[in-house]
C-alpha cells in the first residue's frame, strides 16, 4: 500500500459518488451555481446560448454556452486545480471569502446525467471533462492535468466560458429556469436568476433574462413599515409578502418573522448572514440570524407604536402580538376591538351572520372604549331560587340599550385585557317560566363579578342563547324577551340560532329541519295554531286527546283559514292555520 493511501482515512472513489447524489440534478440548480460562481468571480455579464442541430452525420448537438465577464481562472495550474478539486475554492474578493464557499457547486454540473461532457476556457486554458467518467474512475480524474492544455481560441480574455454538451431536455430546463414567468407554484430555486438585478446582467440567447425579485418578496407602498440600513445593507419591514435575503443576487427564503410580518434584506456587502451552501436554499439559524431578528422586532415596535392610530392597519396592531406576545403584552399601544353587531339594524340568516364583527384598531388609554365580554349572563328567580346562567350568544340584541346607557360596545379581539377595562352584561329578565319567552326586565354591566349599581330597563327586543344549533331551536335554550312572540318567531331573529357550519347534513336539510323547530314552538307557545303538514294526532293534541271526529274549514275574507276541529268527545276548538 502506497503511503497517501495508507495515510488517507476516506475512500475517494466513494466519497465522491456520495456527492454527486447530493445534488438534485435539477438545470435550475445547476443555473443557479453557475451564476453564483459568475457573481463570485466578479462578473457583471452572464450570456447563455444554446444550440441544437443534427449534423449532416446524422448526430446530434445539443450544447449550452455559458460566458461570463469575470475574473476567470487565476493562478495557474494551481487555480485550475481549486475549480476541479471538492471542496476546495478560490476567489479574490475578500467578501466572498467571507461568505465561506465549500467549492462544491460547480459539481452539480458534473453530476448532472443529462450532462455528458463539460468543456471550462479561462485566461488561454482549456479542459475537457467527461461527465461519465468524472466521479468514479480514478485513472481519469487524478490525470487531468494532463488535459488541461493551451486554448487559443480566447487567449488573453478574461472570463470563464462553459461549453455544456447534454440532452436537449436539459437545454429546456435550464431555458425554463431562465424564462418562466414568476406565478404562486415556482420558489426562488426555480428561478435562479431573479434577483440578480443590478448584480448581473443575464442574456438568453441575445436576450435579456429577467432578474427582477419575484413579486412574493416585493414590498410595496402600502404594506411596507420601514426601511433603512442594516449592517450597511439595505433591509425593508413590511406586513403580507414572504421574507427574502437577497444574497448578492441569489433570492433565498426565509421564515424568521411571526404575525404575518416580512423582511427583504438586499446583501451588497459582507456577511450579516450566514447561508446554507452549496444551494442557499435557507439562513442558518444562528446568532447572526437572531440578531437580525431583534433588530427587526425592535424596529416594528418602534415603528407601530409611533404611528398615529389612522395609520395603523389592524394587520399590525395583531400581528404584534404573534410577533413577540411577551413585548406586546407590555409595550404594544394599540389593540383591536371588534365593533359588535347591532341586531336590531343587521340582517342575518345564520349565527355566523349574526356574529360577524368589523375589527377596528384601538389605542390603550386613550379614549375610554366601551369592552364587553361575549356573552350574557343571565339572572333570574326560579321558585324562590337565584338562578345564574351563562349563555354565550345574543349580547348583539343589547346594543341599542347599551348605546343609550353606556356607549357604543365593542369586545376585545386581541389585546392584553389586564391594561383595559372588560366587563360583562348582566340582564335580569322577569317571569321566566316553562317556555322561551320571558318579560324584558333590566341589564346592567358588571365587572370581575361585582355587584352592579346600575341597572337599566330593557327597552329592545333581546335574546341570548347558550350556544349556537344546527337542526333544533331549542337546543339553545333560547330566552326570548318579544314584544310580539309570534312575530318573532316569523321574523328572522331565530336564525341567529342557526349554525349550519361543519353538519353532515346539507345546508338545506339542516335549514328545513330548524324551521320545523321553530313551527313546534309556536305551536307550543301559541296552542290555537296549527302548521301545515298537519297530522290528525297534532289536531287531536290540541283537544287533550280523544278522536277527532269533524273538521270544518273557515275561510275569512282574507288570510290563512282556519279549522275547526271537534273530537269524540264533542269538544270543539278553532285552530289558526300558520
Ligand atoms: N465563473 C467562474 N469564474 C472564475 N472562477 C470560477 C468560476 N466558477 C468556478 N470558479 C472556480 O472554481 C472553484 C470551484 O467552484 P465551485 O462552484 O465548485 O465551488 P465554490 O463556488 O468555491 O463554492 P460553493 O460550493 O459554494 O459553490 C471556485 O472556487 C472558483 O475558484
Ligand atoms: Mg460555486
Amino acid at each position: 500500500m502506497t503511503d497517501r493511501k495508507l495515510n488517507s482515512l476516506v475512500n475517494e472513489d466513494k466519497v465522491r459518488l456520495a456527492i454527486k447524489r447530493l445534488f438534485t440534478g435539477a438545470a435550475s440548480q445547476i443555473v443557479g451555481e453557475i451564476l453564483q460562481n459568475a457573481r463570485r468571480a466578479g462578473a457583471r455579464r452572464v450570456e447563455f446560448t444554446t444550440t441544437s442541430f443534427t449534423k449532416p452525420s446524422g448526430e446530434a448537438e445539443n450544447k449550452i454556452r455559458v460566458r461570463d465577464d469575470g475574473s476567470g481562472v487565476l493562478g495557474g495550474v494551481e487555480g485550475w486545480r481549486a475549480m476541479l478539486c471538492i471542496a476546495e475554492s478560490s476567489y479574490q474578493d475578500q467578501n466572498v471569502k467571507m461568505e465561506d464557499p465549500l467549492g462544491i457547486g460547480l459539481h452539480a454540473l458534473f453530476a448532472c446525467d443529462q450532462v455528458h461532457n463539460v468543456t471550462i476556457r479561462s485566461r488561454g486554458r482549456k479542459i475537457e471533462i467527461d461527465t461519465g467518467l468524472w466521479w468514479t474512475h480514478s485513472a481519469y480524474y487524478s490525470t487531468w492535468v494532463e488535459r488541461l492544455t493551451v486554448d487559443e481560441r480566447d487567449a488573453g480574455e478574461g472570463g470563464l466560458e462553459l461549453e455544456i454538451e447534454c440532452d436537449p431536455k436539459f437545454i429546456e430546463a435550464a431555458t425554463r429556469s431562465l424564462t418562466s414567468t414568476d406565478d404562486v407554484f415556482r420558489s426562488p430555486e426555480d428561478l435562479p436568476a431573479r434577483g440578480y438585478e443590478g448584480v448581473i446582467e443575464i442574456r438568453l440567447n441575445g436576450e435579456a433574462v429577467d432578474t427582477s425579485l419575484m413579486s412574493r418578496f416585493v414590498h410595496r407602498e402600502p404594506c411596507l413599515i420601514w426601511e433603512g440600513e442594516y449592517l450597511g445593507n439595505r433591509l425593508r419591514i413590511a406586513h403580507g409578502p414572504r421574507s427574502c435575503v437577497n444574497w448578492y443576487g441569489q433570492a433565498v427564503e426565509d421564515h424568521l418573522l411571526d404575525g404575518g410580518f416580512s423582511y427583504y434584506l438586499e446583501v451588497r456587502t459582507g456577511t450579516p448572514l450566514d447561508l446554507r451552501s452549496p444551494t442557499r436554499q435557507g439562513v442558518i439559524r444562528n446568532g447572526k440570524r437572531e440578531a437580525l431578528r431583534r433588530f427587526i422586532i425592535d424596529k416594528i415596535f418602534e415603528a407601530v407604536n409611533g404611528a398615529p392610530i389612522e395609520e395603523v392597519k389592524i394587520e399590525w396592531a395583531r400581528g404584534l402580538y404573534s410577533l413577540d406576545p411577551e413585548r406586546a403584552e407590555a409595550e404594544a399601544k394599540y389593540y383591536v376591538a371588534g365593533k359588535i353587531n347591532n341586531a336590531a339594524e343587521a340582517e342575518f340568516s345564520s349565527n355566523e351572520e349574526f356574529r360577524w364583527m368589523e375589527e377596528e384598531v384601538k389605542s390603550y388609554g386613550r379614549e375610554e372604549v366601551l369592552l364587553l365580554r361575549r356573552g350574557v349572563t343571565v339572572e333570574y328567580q326560579d321558585e324562590g331560587e337565584r338562578k345564574r346562567l351563562n349563555y354565550q350568544d345574543g349580547i348583539e340584541t343589547f346594543v341599542e340599550d347599551l348605546r343609550n346607557a353606556h356607549g357604543e360596545p365593542y369586545e376585545l379581539i386581541v389585546g392584553t385585557e389586564g391594561r383595559l377595562r372588560v366587563r360583562e352584561l348582566i340582564w335580569r329578565p322577569r317571569n321566566v317560566g316553562k317556555g322561551i319567552f320571558v318579560d324584558a326586565g333590566v341589564f346592567a354591566l358588571s365587572e370581575e363579578g361585582s355587584e352592579p349599581q346600575e341597572w337599566h330597563a330593557v327597552t329592545g327586543e333581546v335574546f341570548t342563547f347558550s350556544a349556537p344549533s344546527t337542526y333544533d331551536i331549542l337546543a339553545a335554550d333560547p330566552l326570548v324577551a318579544a314584544k310580539d312572540r309570534y312575530a318573532w318567531l316569523r321574523s328572522y331573529s331565530p336564525w341567529a340560532v342557526f349554525d349550519p357550519e361543519g353538519a353532515e347534513d346539507r345546508v338545506s336539510t339542516c335549514a328545513d329541519s330548524f324551521e320545523k323547530s321553530i313551527d313546534d314552538v309556536i305551536m307550543y307557545e301559541f296552542p290555537d295554531m296549527i302548521a301545515e303538514p298537519l297530522s290528525l294526532s297534532d289536531l287531536s293534541g290540541r283537544l287533550g286527546g280523544g278522536r277527532v271526529t269533524n273538521i270544518h274549514v273557515v275561510w275569512p275574507e282574507k288570510g290563512r283559514p282556519r279549522l275547526r276541529v271537534t273530537n269524540e268527545r264533542g269538544e270543539e276548538t278553532e285552530l289558526k292555520m300558520i
